[in-house]
C-alpha cells in the first residue's frame, strides 16, 4: 500500500512520492546506518546493523521506504527512516527511531513509532519501554503521544555527554485505554498520511538468508 505525499510545499529533495512501512532487511543496513550517523552523536556503524539484523533473535527493525516523486531524478525507492525494538520476554524495548533530516516534521516519526507498536502487538508484548536523552524534546514529545510516560532517570547514562536518560514505559498495550489511544492515533495518522498502511508487513528478516561477510568462517 502506498500513499502520495501530502507535503507538496516542501523543498525539492525532501519530497517522497509514496511511503511503505515494512520489516527491515539486511540490504537496508547501509541506508539505516547513514540515517543513524546523521542523527546521533554516537551512531552505530554499519556492522552493528548487520549484526542486529542477522544475529540478534530479539531484534525487530522497521524500515520506512519512500519512492521518489514523479519526475525527480532520485533513486526509485529509498529508506527515509527506520525504527527498532528488542523483544525482551514480554517487554518491547525501543532501541532506535530516526527519520532522515530532510523528511522530518511531516508525521514520519509518528508513523515509525506506530509501526513499532504494531510489531509489539504482533508479538503479544505486554508493554513497551525505552530510554531517551533528557534534552531530546522532539522524541520525548513523540513518545508521550504514544502513551510512554516517565518512570525514572538513569544518571549520566550517555557516554559522550554524560547526559541523563529518561526511562519511559507504556501501560499494558492490551488495556482498553491503550487500545483506544492507539486507535485514535491511527485515525489521526491516516488523516495526515491518507492511504498509507499503518500495519507493518512481515516477511523474511534477511532476504535470501544471506549472512554478512564477517560471519563467514565462524
Ligand atoms: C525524533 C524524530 C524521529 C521525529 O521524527 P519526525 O518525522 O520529525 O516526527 P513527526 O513529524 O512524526 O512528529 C511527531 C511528533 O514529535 C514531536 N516533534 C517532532 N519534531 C519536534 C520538534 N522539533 N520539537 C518538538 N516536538 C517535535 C511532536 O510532538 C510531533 O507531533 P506533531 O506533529 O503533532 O507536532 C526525528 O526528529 C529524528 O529522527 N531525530 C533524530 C533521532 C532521534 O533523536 N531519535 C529518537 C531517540 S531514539
Amino acid at each position: 500500500m502506498s500513499v502520495q505525499d501530502p507535503a507538496s510545499a516542501t523543498p525539492p529533495g525532501s519530497r517522497v512520492g509514496s511511503l511503505r512501512l515494512r520489516m527491515m532487511r539486511l540490504e537496508d543496513a547501509p541506508a539505516a546506518a547513514a540515517i543513524e550517523r546523521a542523527s546521533f552523536s554516537e551512531g552505530w556503524p554499519l556492522t552493528a546493523f548487520e549484526r542486529e539484523l542477522s544475529l540478534n533473535p530479539a531484534a525487530r527493525y522497521v524500515a520506512l521506504e519512500g519512492a521518489a516523486p514523479p519526475g525527480s531524478h532520485a533513486l526509485e525507492r529509498e529508506v527515509v527512516g527506520f525504527a527498532g525494538l528488542w523483544l525482551m520476554l514480554d517487554e518491547a524495548h525501543v532501541v532506535s527511531v530516526a527519520v532522515a533530516e530532510q523528511h522530518r516534521g511531516r508525521g514520519l516519526g509518528r508513523l515509525l513509532v506506530h509501526g513499532l507498536v504494531d510489531v509489539a502487538y504482533q508479538h503479544k508484548m505486554s508493554v513497551a519501554t525505552l530510554e531517551c536523552r533528557e534534552s531530546n524534546v522532539a522524541a520525548r514529545s513523540l513518545y508521550r503521544e504514544y502513551g510512554f510516560y516517565e518512570v525514572g532517570v538513569r544518571k549520566r547514562y550517555y557516554a559522550d555527554t554524560h547526559e541523563d536518560a529518561i526511562i519511559m514505559t507504556t501501560e499494558e498495550l492490551d488495556s482498553p485505554a491503550y487500545r483506544e489511544r492507539y486507535a485514535r492515533l491511527a485515525a489521526s495518522l491516516a488523516a495526515r498520511l491518507p492511504g498509507v498502511s499503518l500495519h507493518v508487513r512481515q516477511g523474511a528478516r534477511i532476504k535470501g538468508n544471506r549472512s554478512p561477510g564477517w560471519l563467514q568462517g565462524r
